[in-house]
């Protein structure tokens, strides 16, 4: 009787991964094909969306890698070379700006596209653009602070020696660089700025401060804050969502027992802020009631988990990503509609400026992308 009894728990669970396996099919087909379409029909850079369809951009942005990088991943999973070809045509848009030195924002833009561009084609072209990419973000290193301003002081001054958390997301560049031209200064400043953002983002208890603010002469913390968060000492969800993700790939790369350390705890604040729900709201200490949520956060801490649960060998972690993604098929993503462009719903990019409250976001469809590939091709 007992063995009867296993045979048929057994069953069930399989039955039951074979359908969320299905349901993860289905959204990943959904967001290839959506993709694809905007890689034809549109002539600039998609970044949100407004009245149900793309802003778009002829620079691109912070967001362009994340479009291009859809498309690769998209020429991936269909193993099709006209598919990489599309990729390559938007990648190519990039490369002015691989010179571009105002913006923390380089292994945004050239990861997804350039990196993952030579890790497909082995095309050198790609592996130049950004590794140029990489010393265009170098040049911005603050030498005394330790720090990269993430903006321009030319675009608002008081962006001057300005650093936040999100950066830690485009330190894997400059350590991949440094590693493929044999320049030691780029690792050197991944490693520095890295300990930098541990250092002074993360408070004791796991949460981070989205800003650290320096004095530009002697790179001394001036003042640590928000600026997409709800205020000062709360945590902004996308910040802490960037910062587990980054620190889960930082230790990946480089092997440090400390940054792995730092990616458990940041990921146990998120996870334990998050409990048993789904959709994280914008800021984790404005939870209430009406309060917009950020499927991008949750897409972006979904793939940071799987990651980690790969470099800590703790499945937890692994299972906590696999329900996030199952729990946005069935929340954020609209079979019904598969011309409505964006493949994620109920984003937010910036709640106190009410820019991109509730709209699909080039970021939380790229991570979420990501996520649902490393669950089906691990
Ligand atoms: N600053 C990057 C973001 O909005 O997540």
């Amino acid at each position: 009787i007992i063995k009867c009894h296993l045979n048929i728990l057994s069953k069930t669970m399989s039955d039951q991964i074979q359908k969320e396996n299905e349901n993860i099919d289905s959204a990943l087909e959904l967001g290839i094909i959506k993709c694809l379409h905007d890689s034809k029909r549109l002539s600039e850079f998609p970044h949100v969306t407004k009245n149900g369809e793309w802003l778009t951009s002829e620079h691109g942005r912070w967001t362009a890698g994340f479009f291009v990088g859809m498309i690769w991943m998209s020429g991936m999973v269909k193993d099709d070379a006209n598919i990489y070809q599309t990729a390559e045509s938007w990648a190519k848009r990039l490369e002015s700006r691989s010179f571009d030195c105002s913006t923390h924002d380089m292994g945004f833009l050239f990861e997804p596209s350039m990196v993952r561009g030579f890790n497909i084609t082995g095309n050198k072209y790609f592996r130049d653009n950004a590794v140029q990419a990489a010393k265009s973000l170098a040049s911005r290193f603050h030498r005394k602070g330790l720090y990269i301003p993430a903006w321009s002081p030319e675009e608002d001054l008081s962006y001057l020696g300005l650093a936040i958390v999100d950066t830690i997301m485009n330190l894997p560049i400059l350590i991949w660089a440094g590693r493929m031209a044999g320049d030691q200064d780029l690792c050197k400043i991944g490693n520095l700025c890295a300990e930098t953002i541990q250092a002074q983002h993360i408070r004791p208890n796991g949460s981070t401060y989205h800003t650290v603010d320096h004095d530009d002469e002697t790179g001394a913390i001036s003042s640590k804050g928000t600026h997409q968060g709800a205020d000062n000492e709360s945590c902004w969800t996308r910040g802490q969502a960037w910062a587990l993700h980054g620190f889960a790939k930082i230790s990946i790369m480089t092997g440090s027992k400390e940054f792995l350390t730092t990616a458990l705890q940041l990921a146990d604040y998120f996870l334990n802020r998050l409990g048993n729900n789904i959709l994280p709201p914008w800021d984790f200490d404005r939870s209430g009631e009406g309060q917009p949520r950020d499927s991008a956060a949750a897409a972006i801490a979904a793939s940071g988990l799987l990651e980690l649960s790969k470099v800590s060998g703790d499945i937890t972690y692994a299972d906590q990503g696999r329900r996030i993604v199952l729990g946005l098929i069935d929340s954020c993503v609209d079979f019904e509609h598969p011309d409505r462009p964006g493949l994620l719903m109920h984003g937010t990019v910036d709640y106190p400026r009410r820019s991109g409250v509730d709209e699909s976001i080039m970021y939380g469809d790229h991570y979420f992308m990501e996520a649902l590939i490393k669950l089906r091709y691990p």
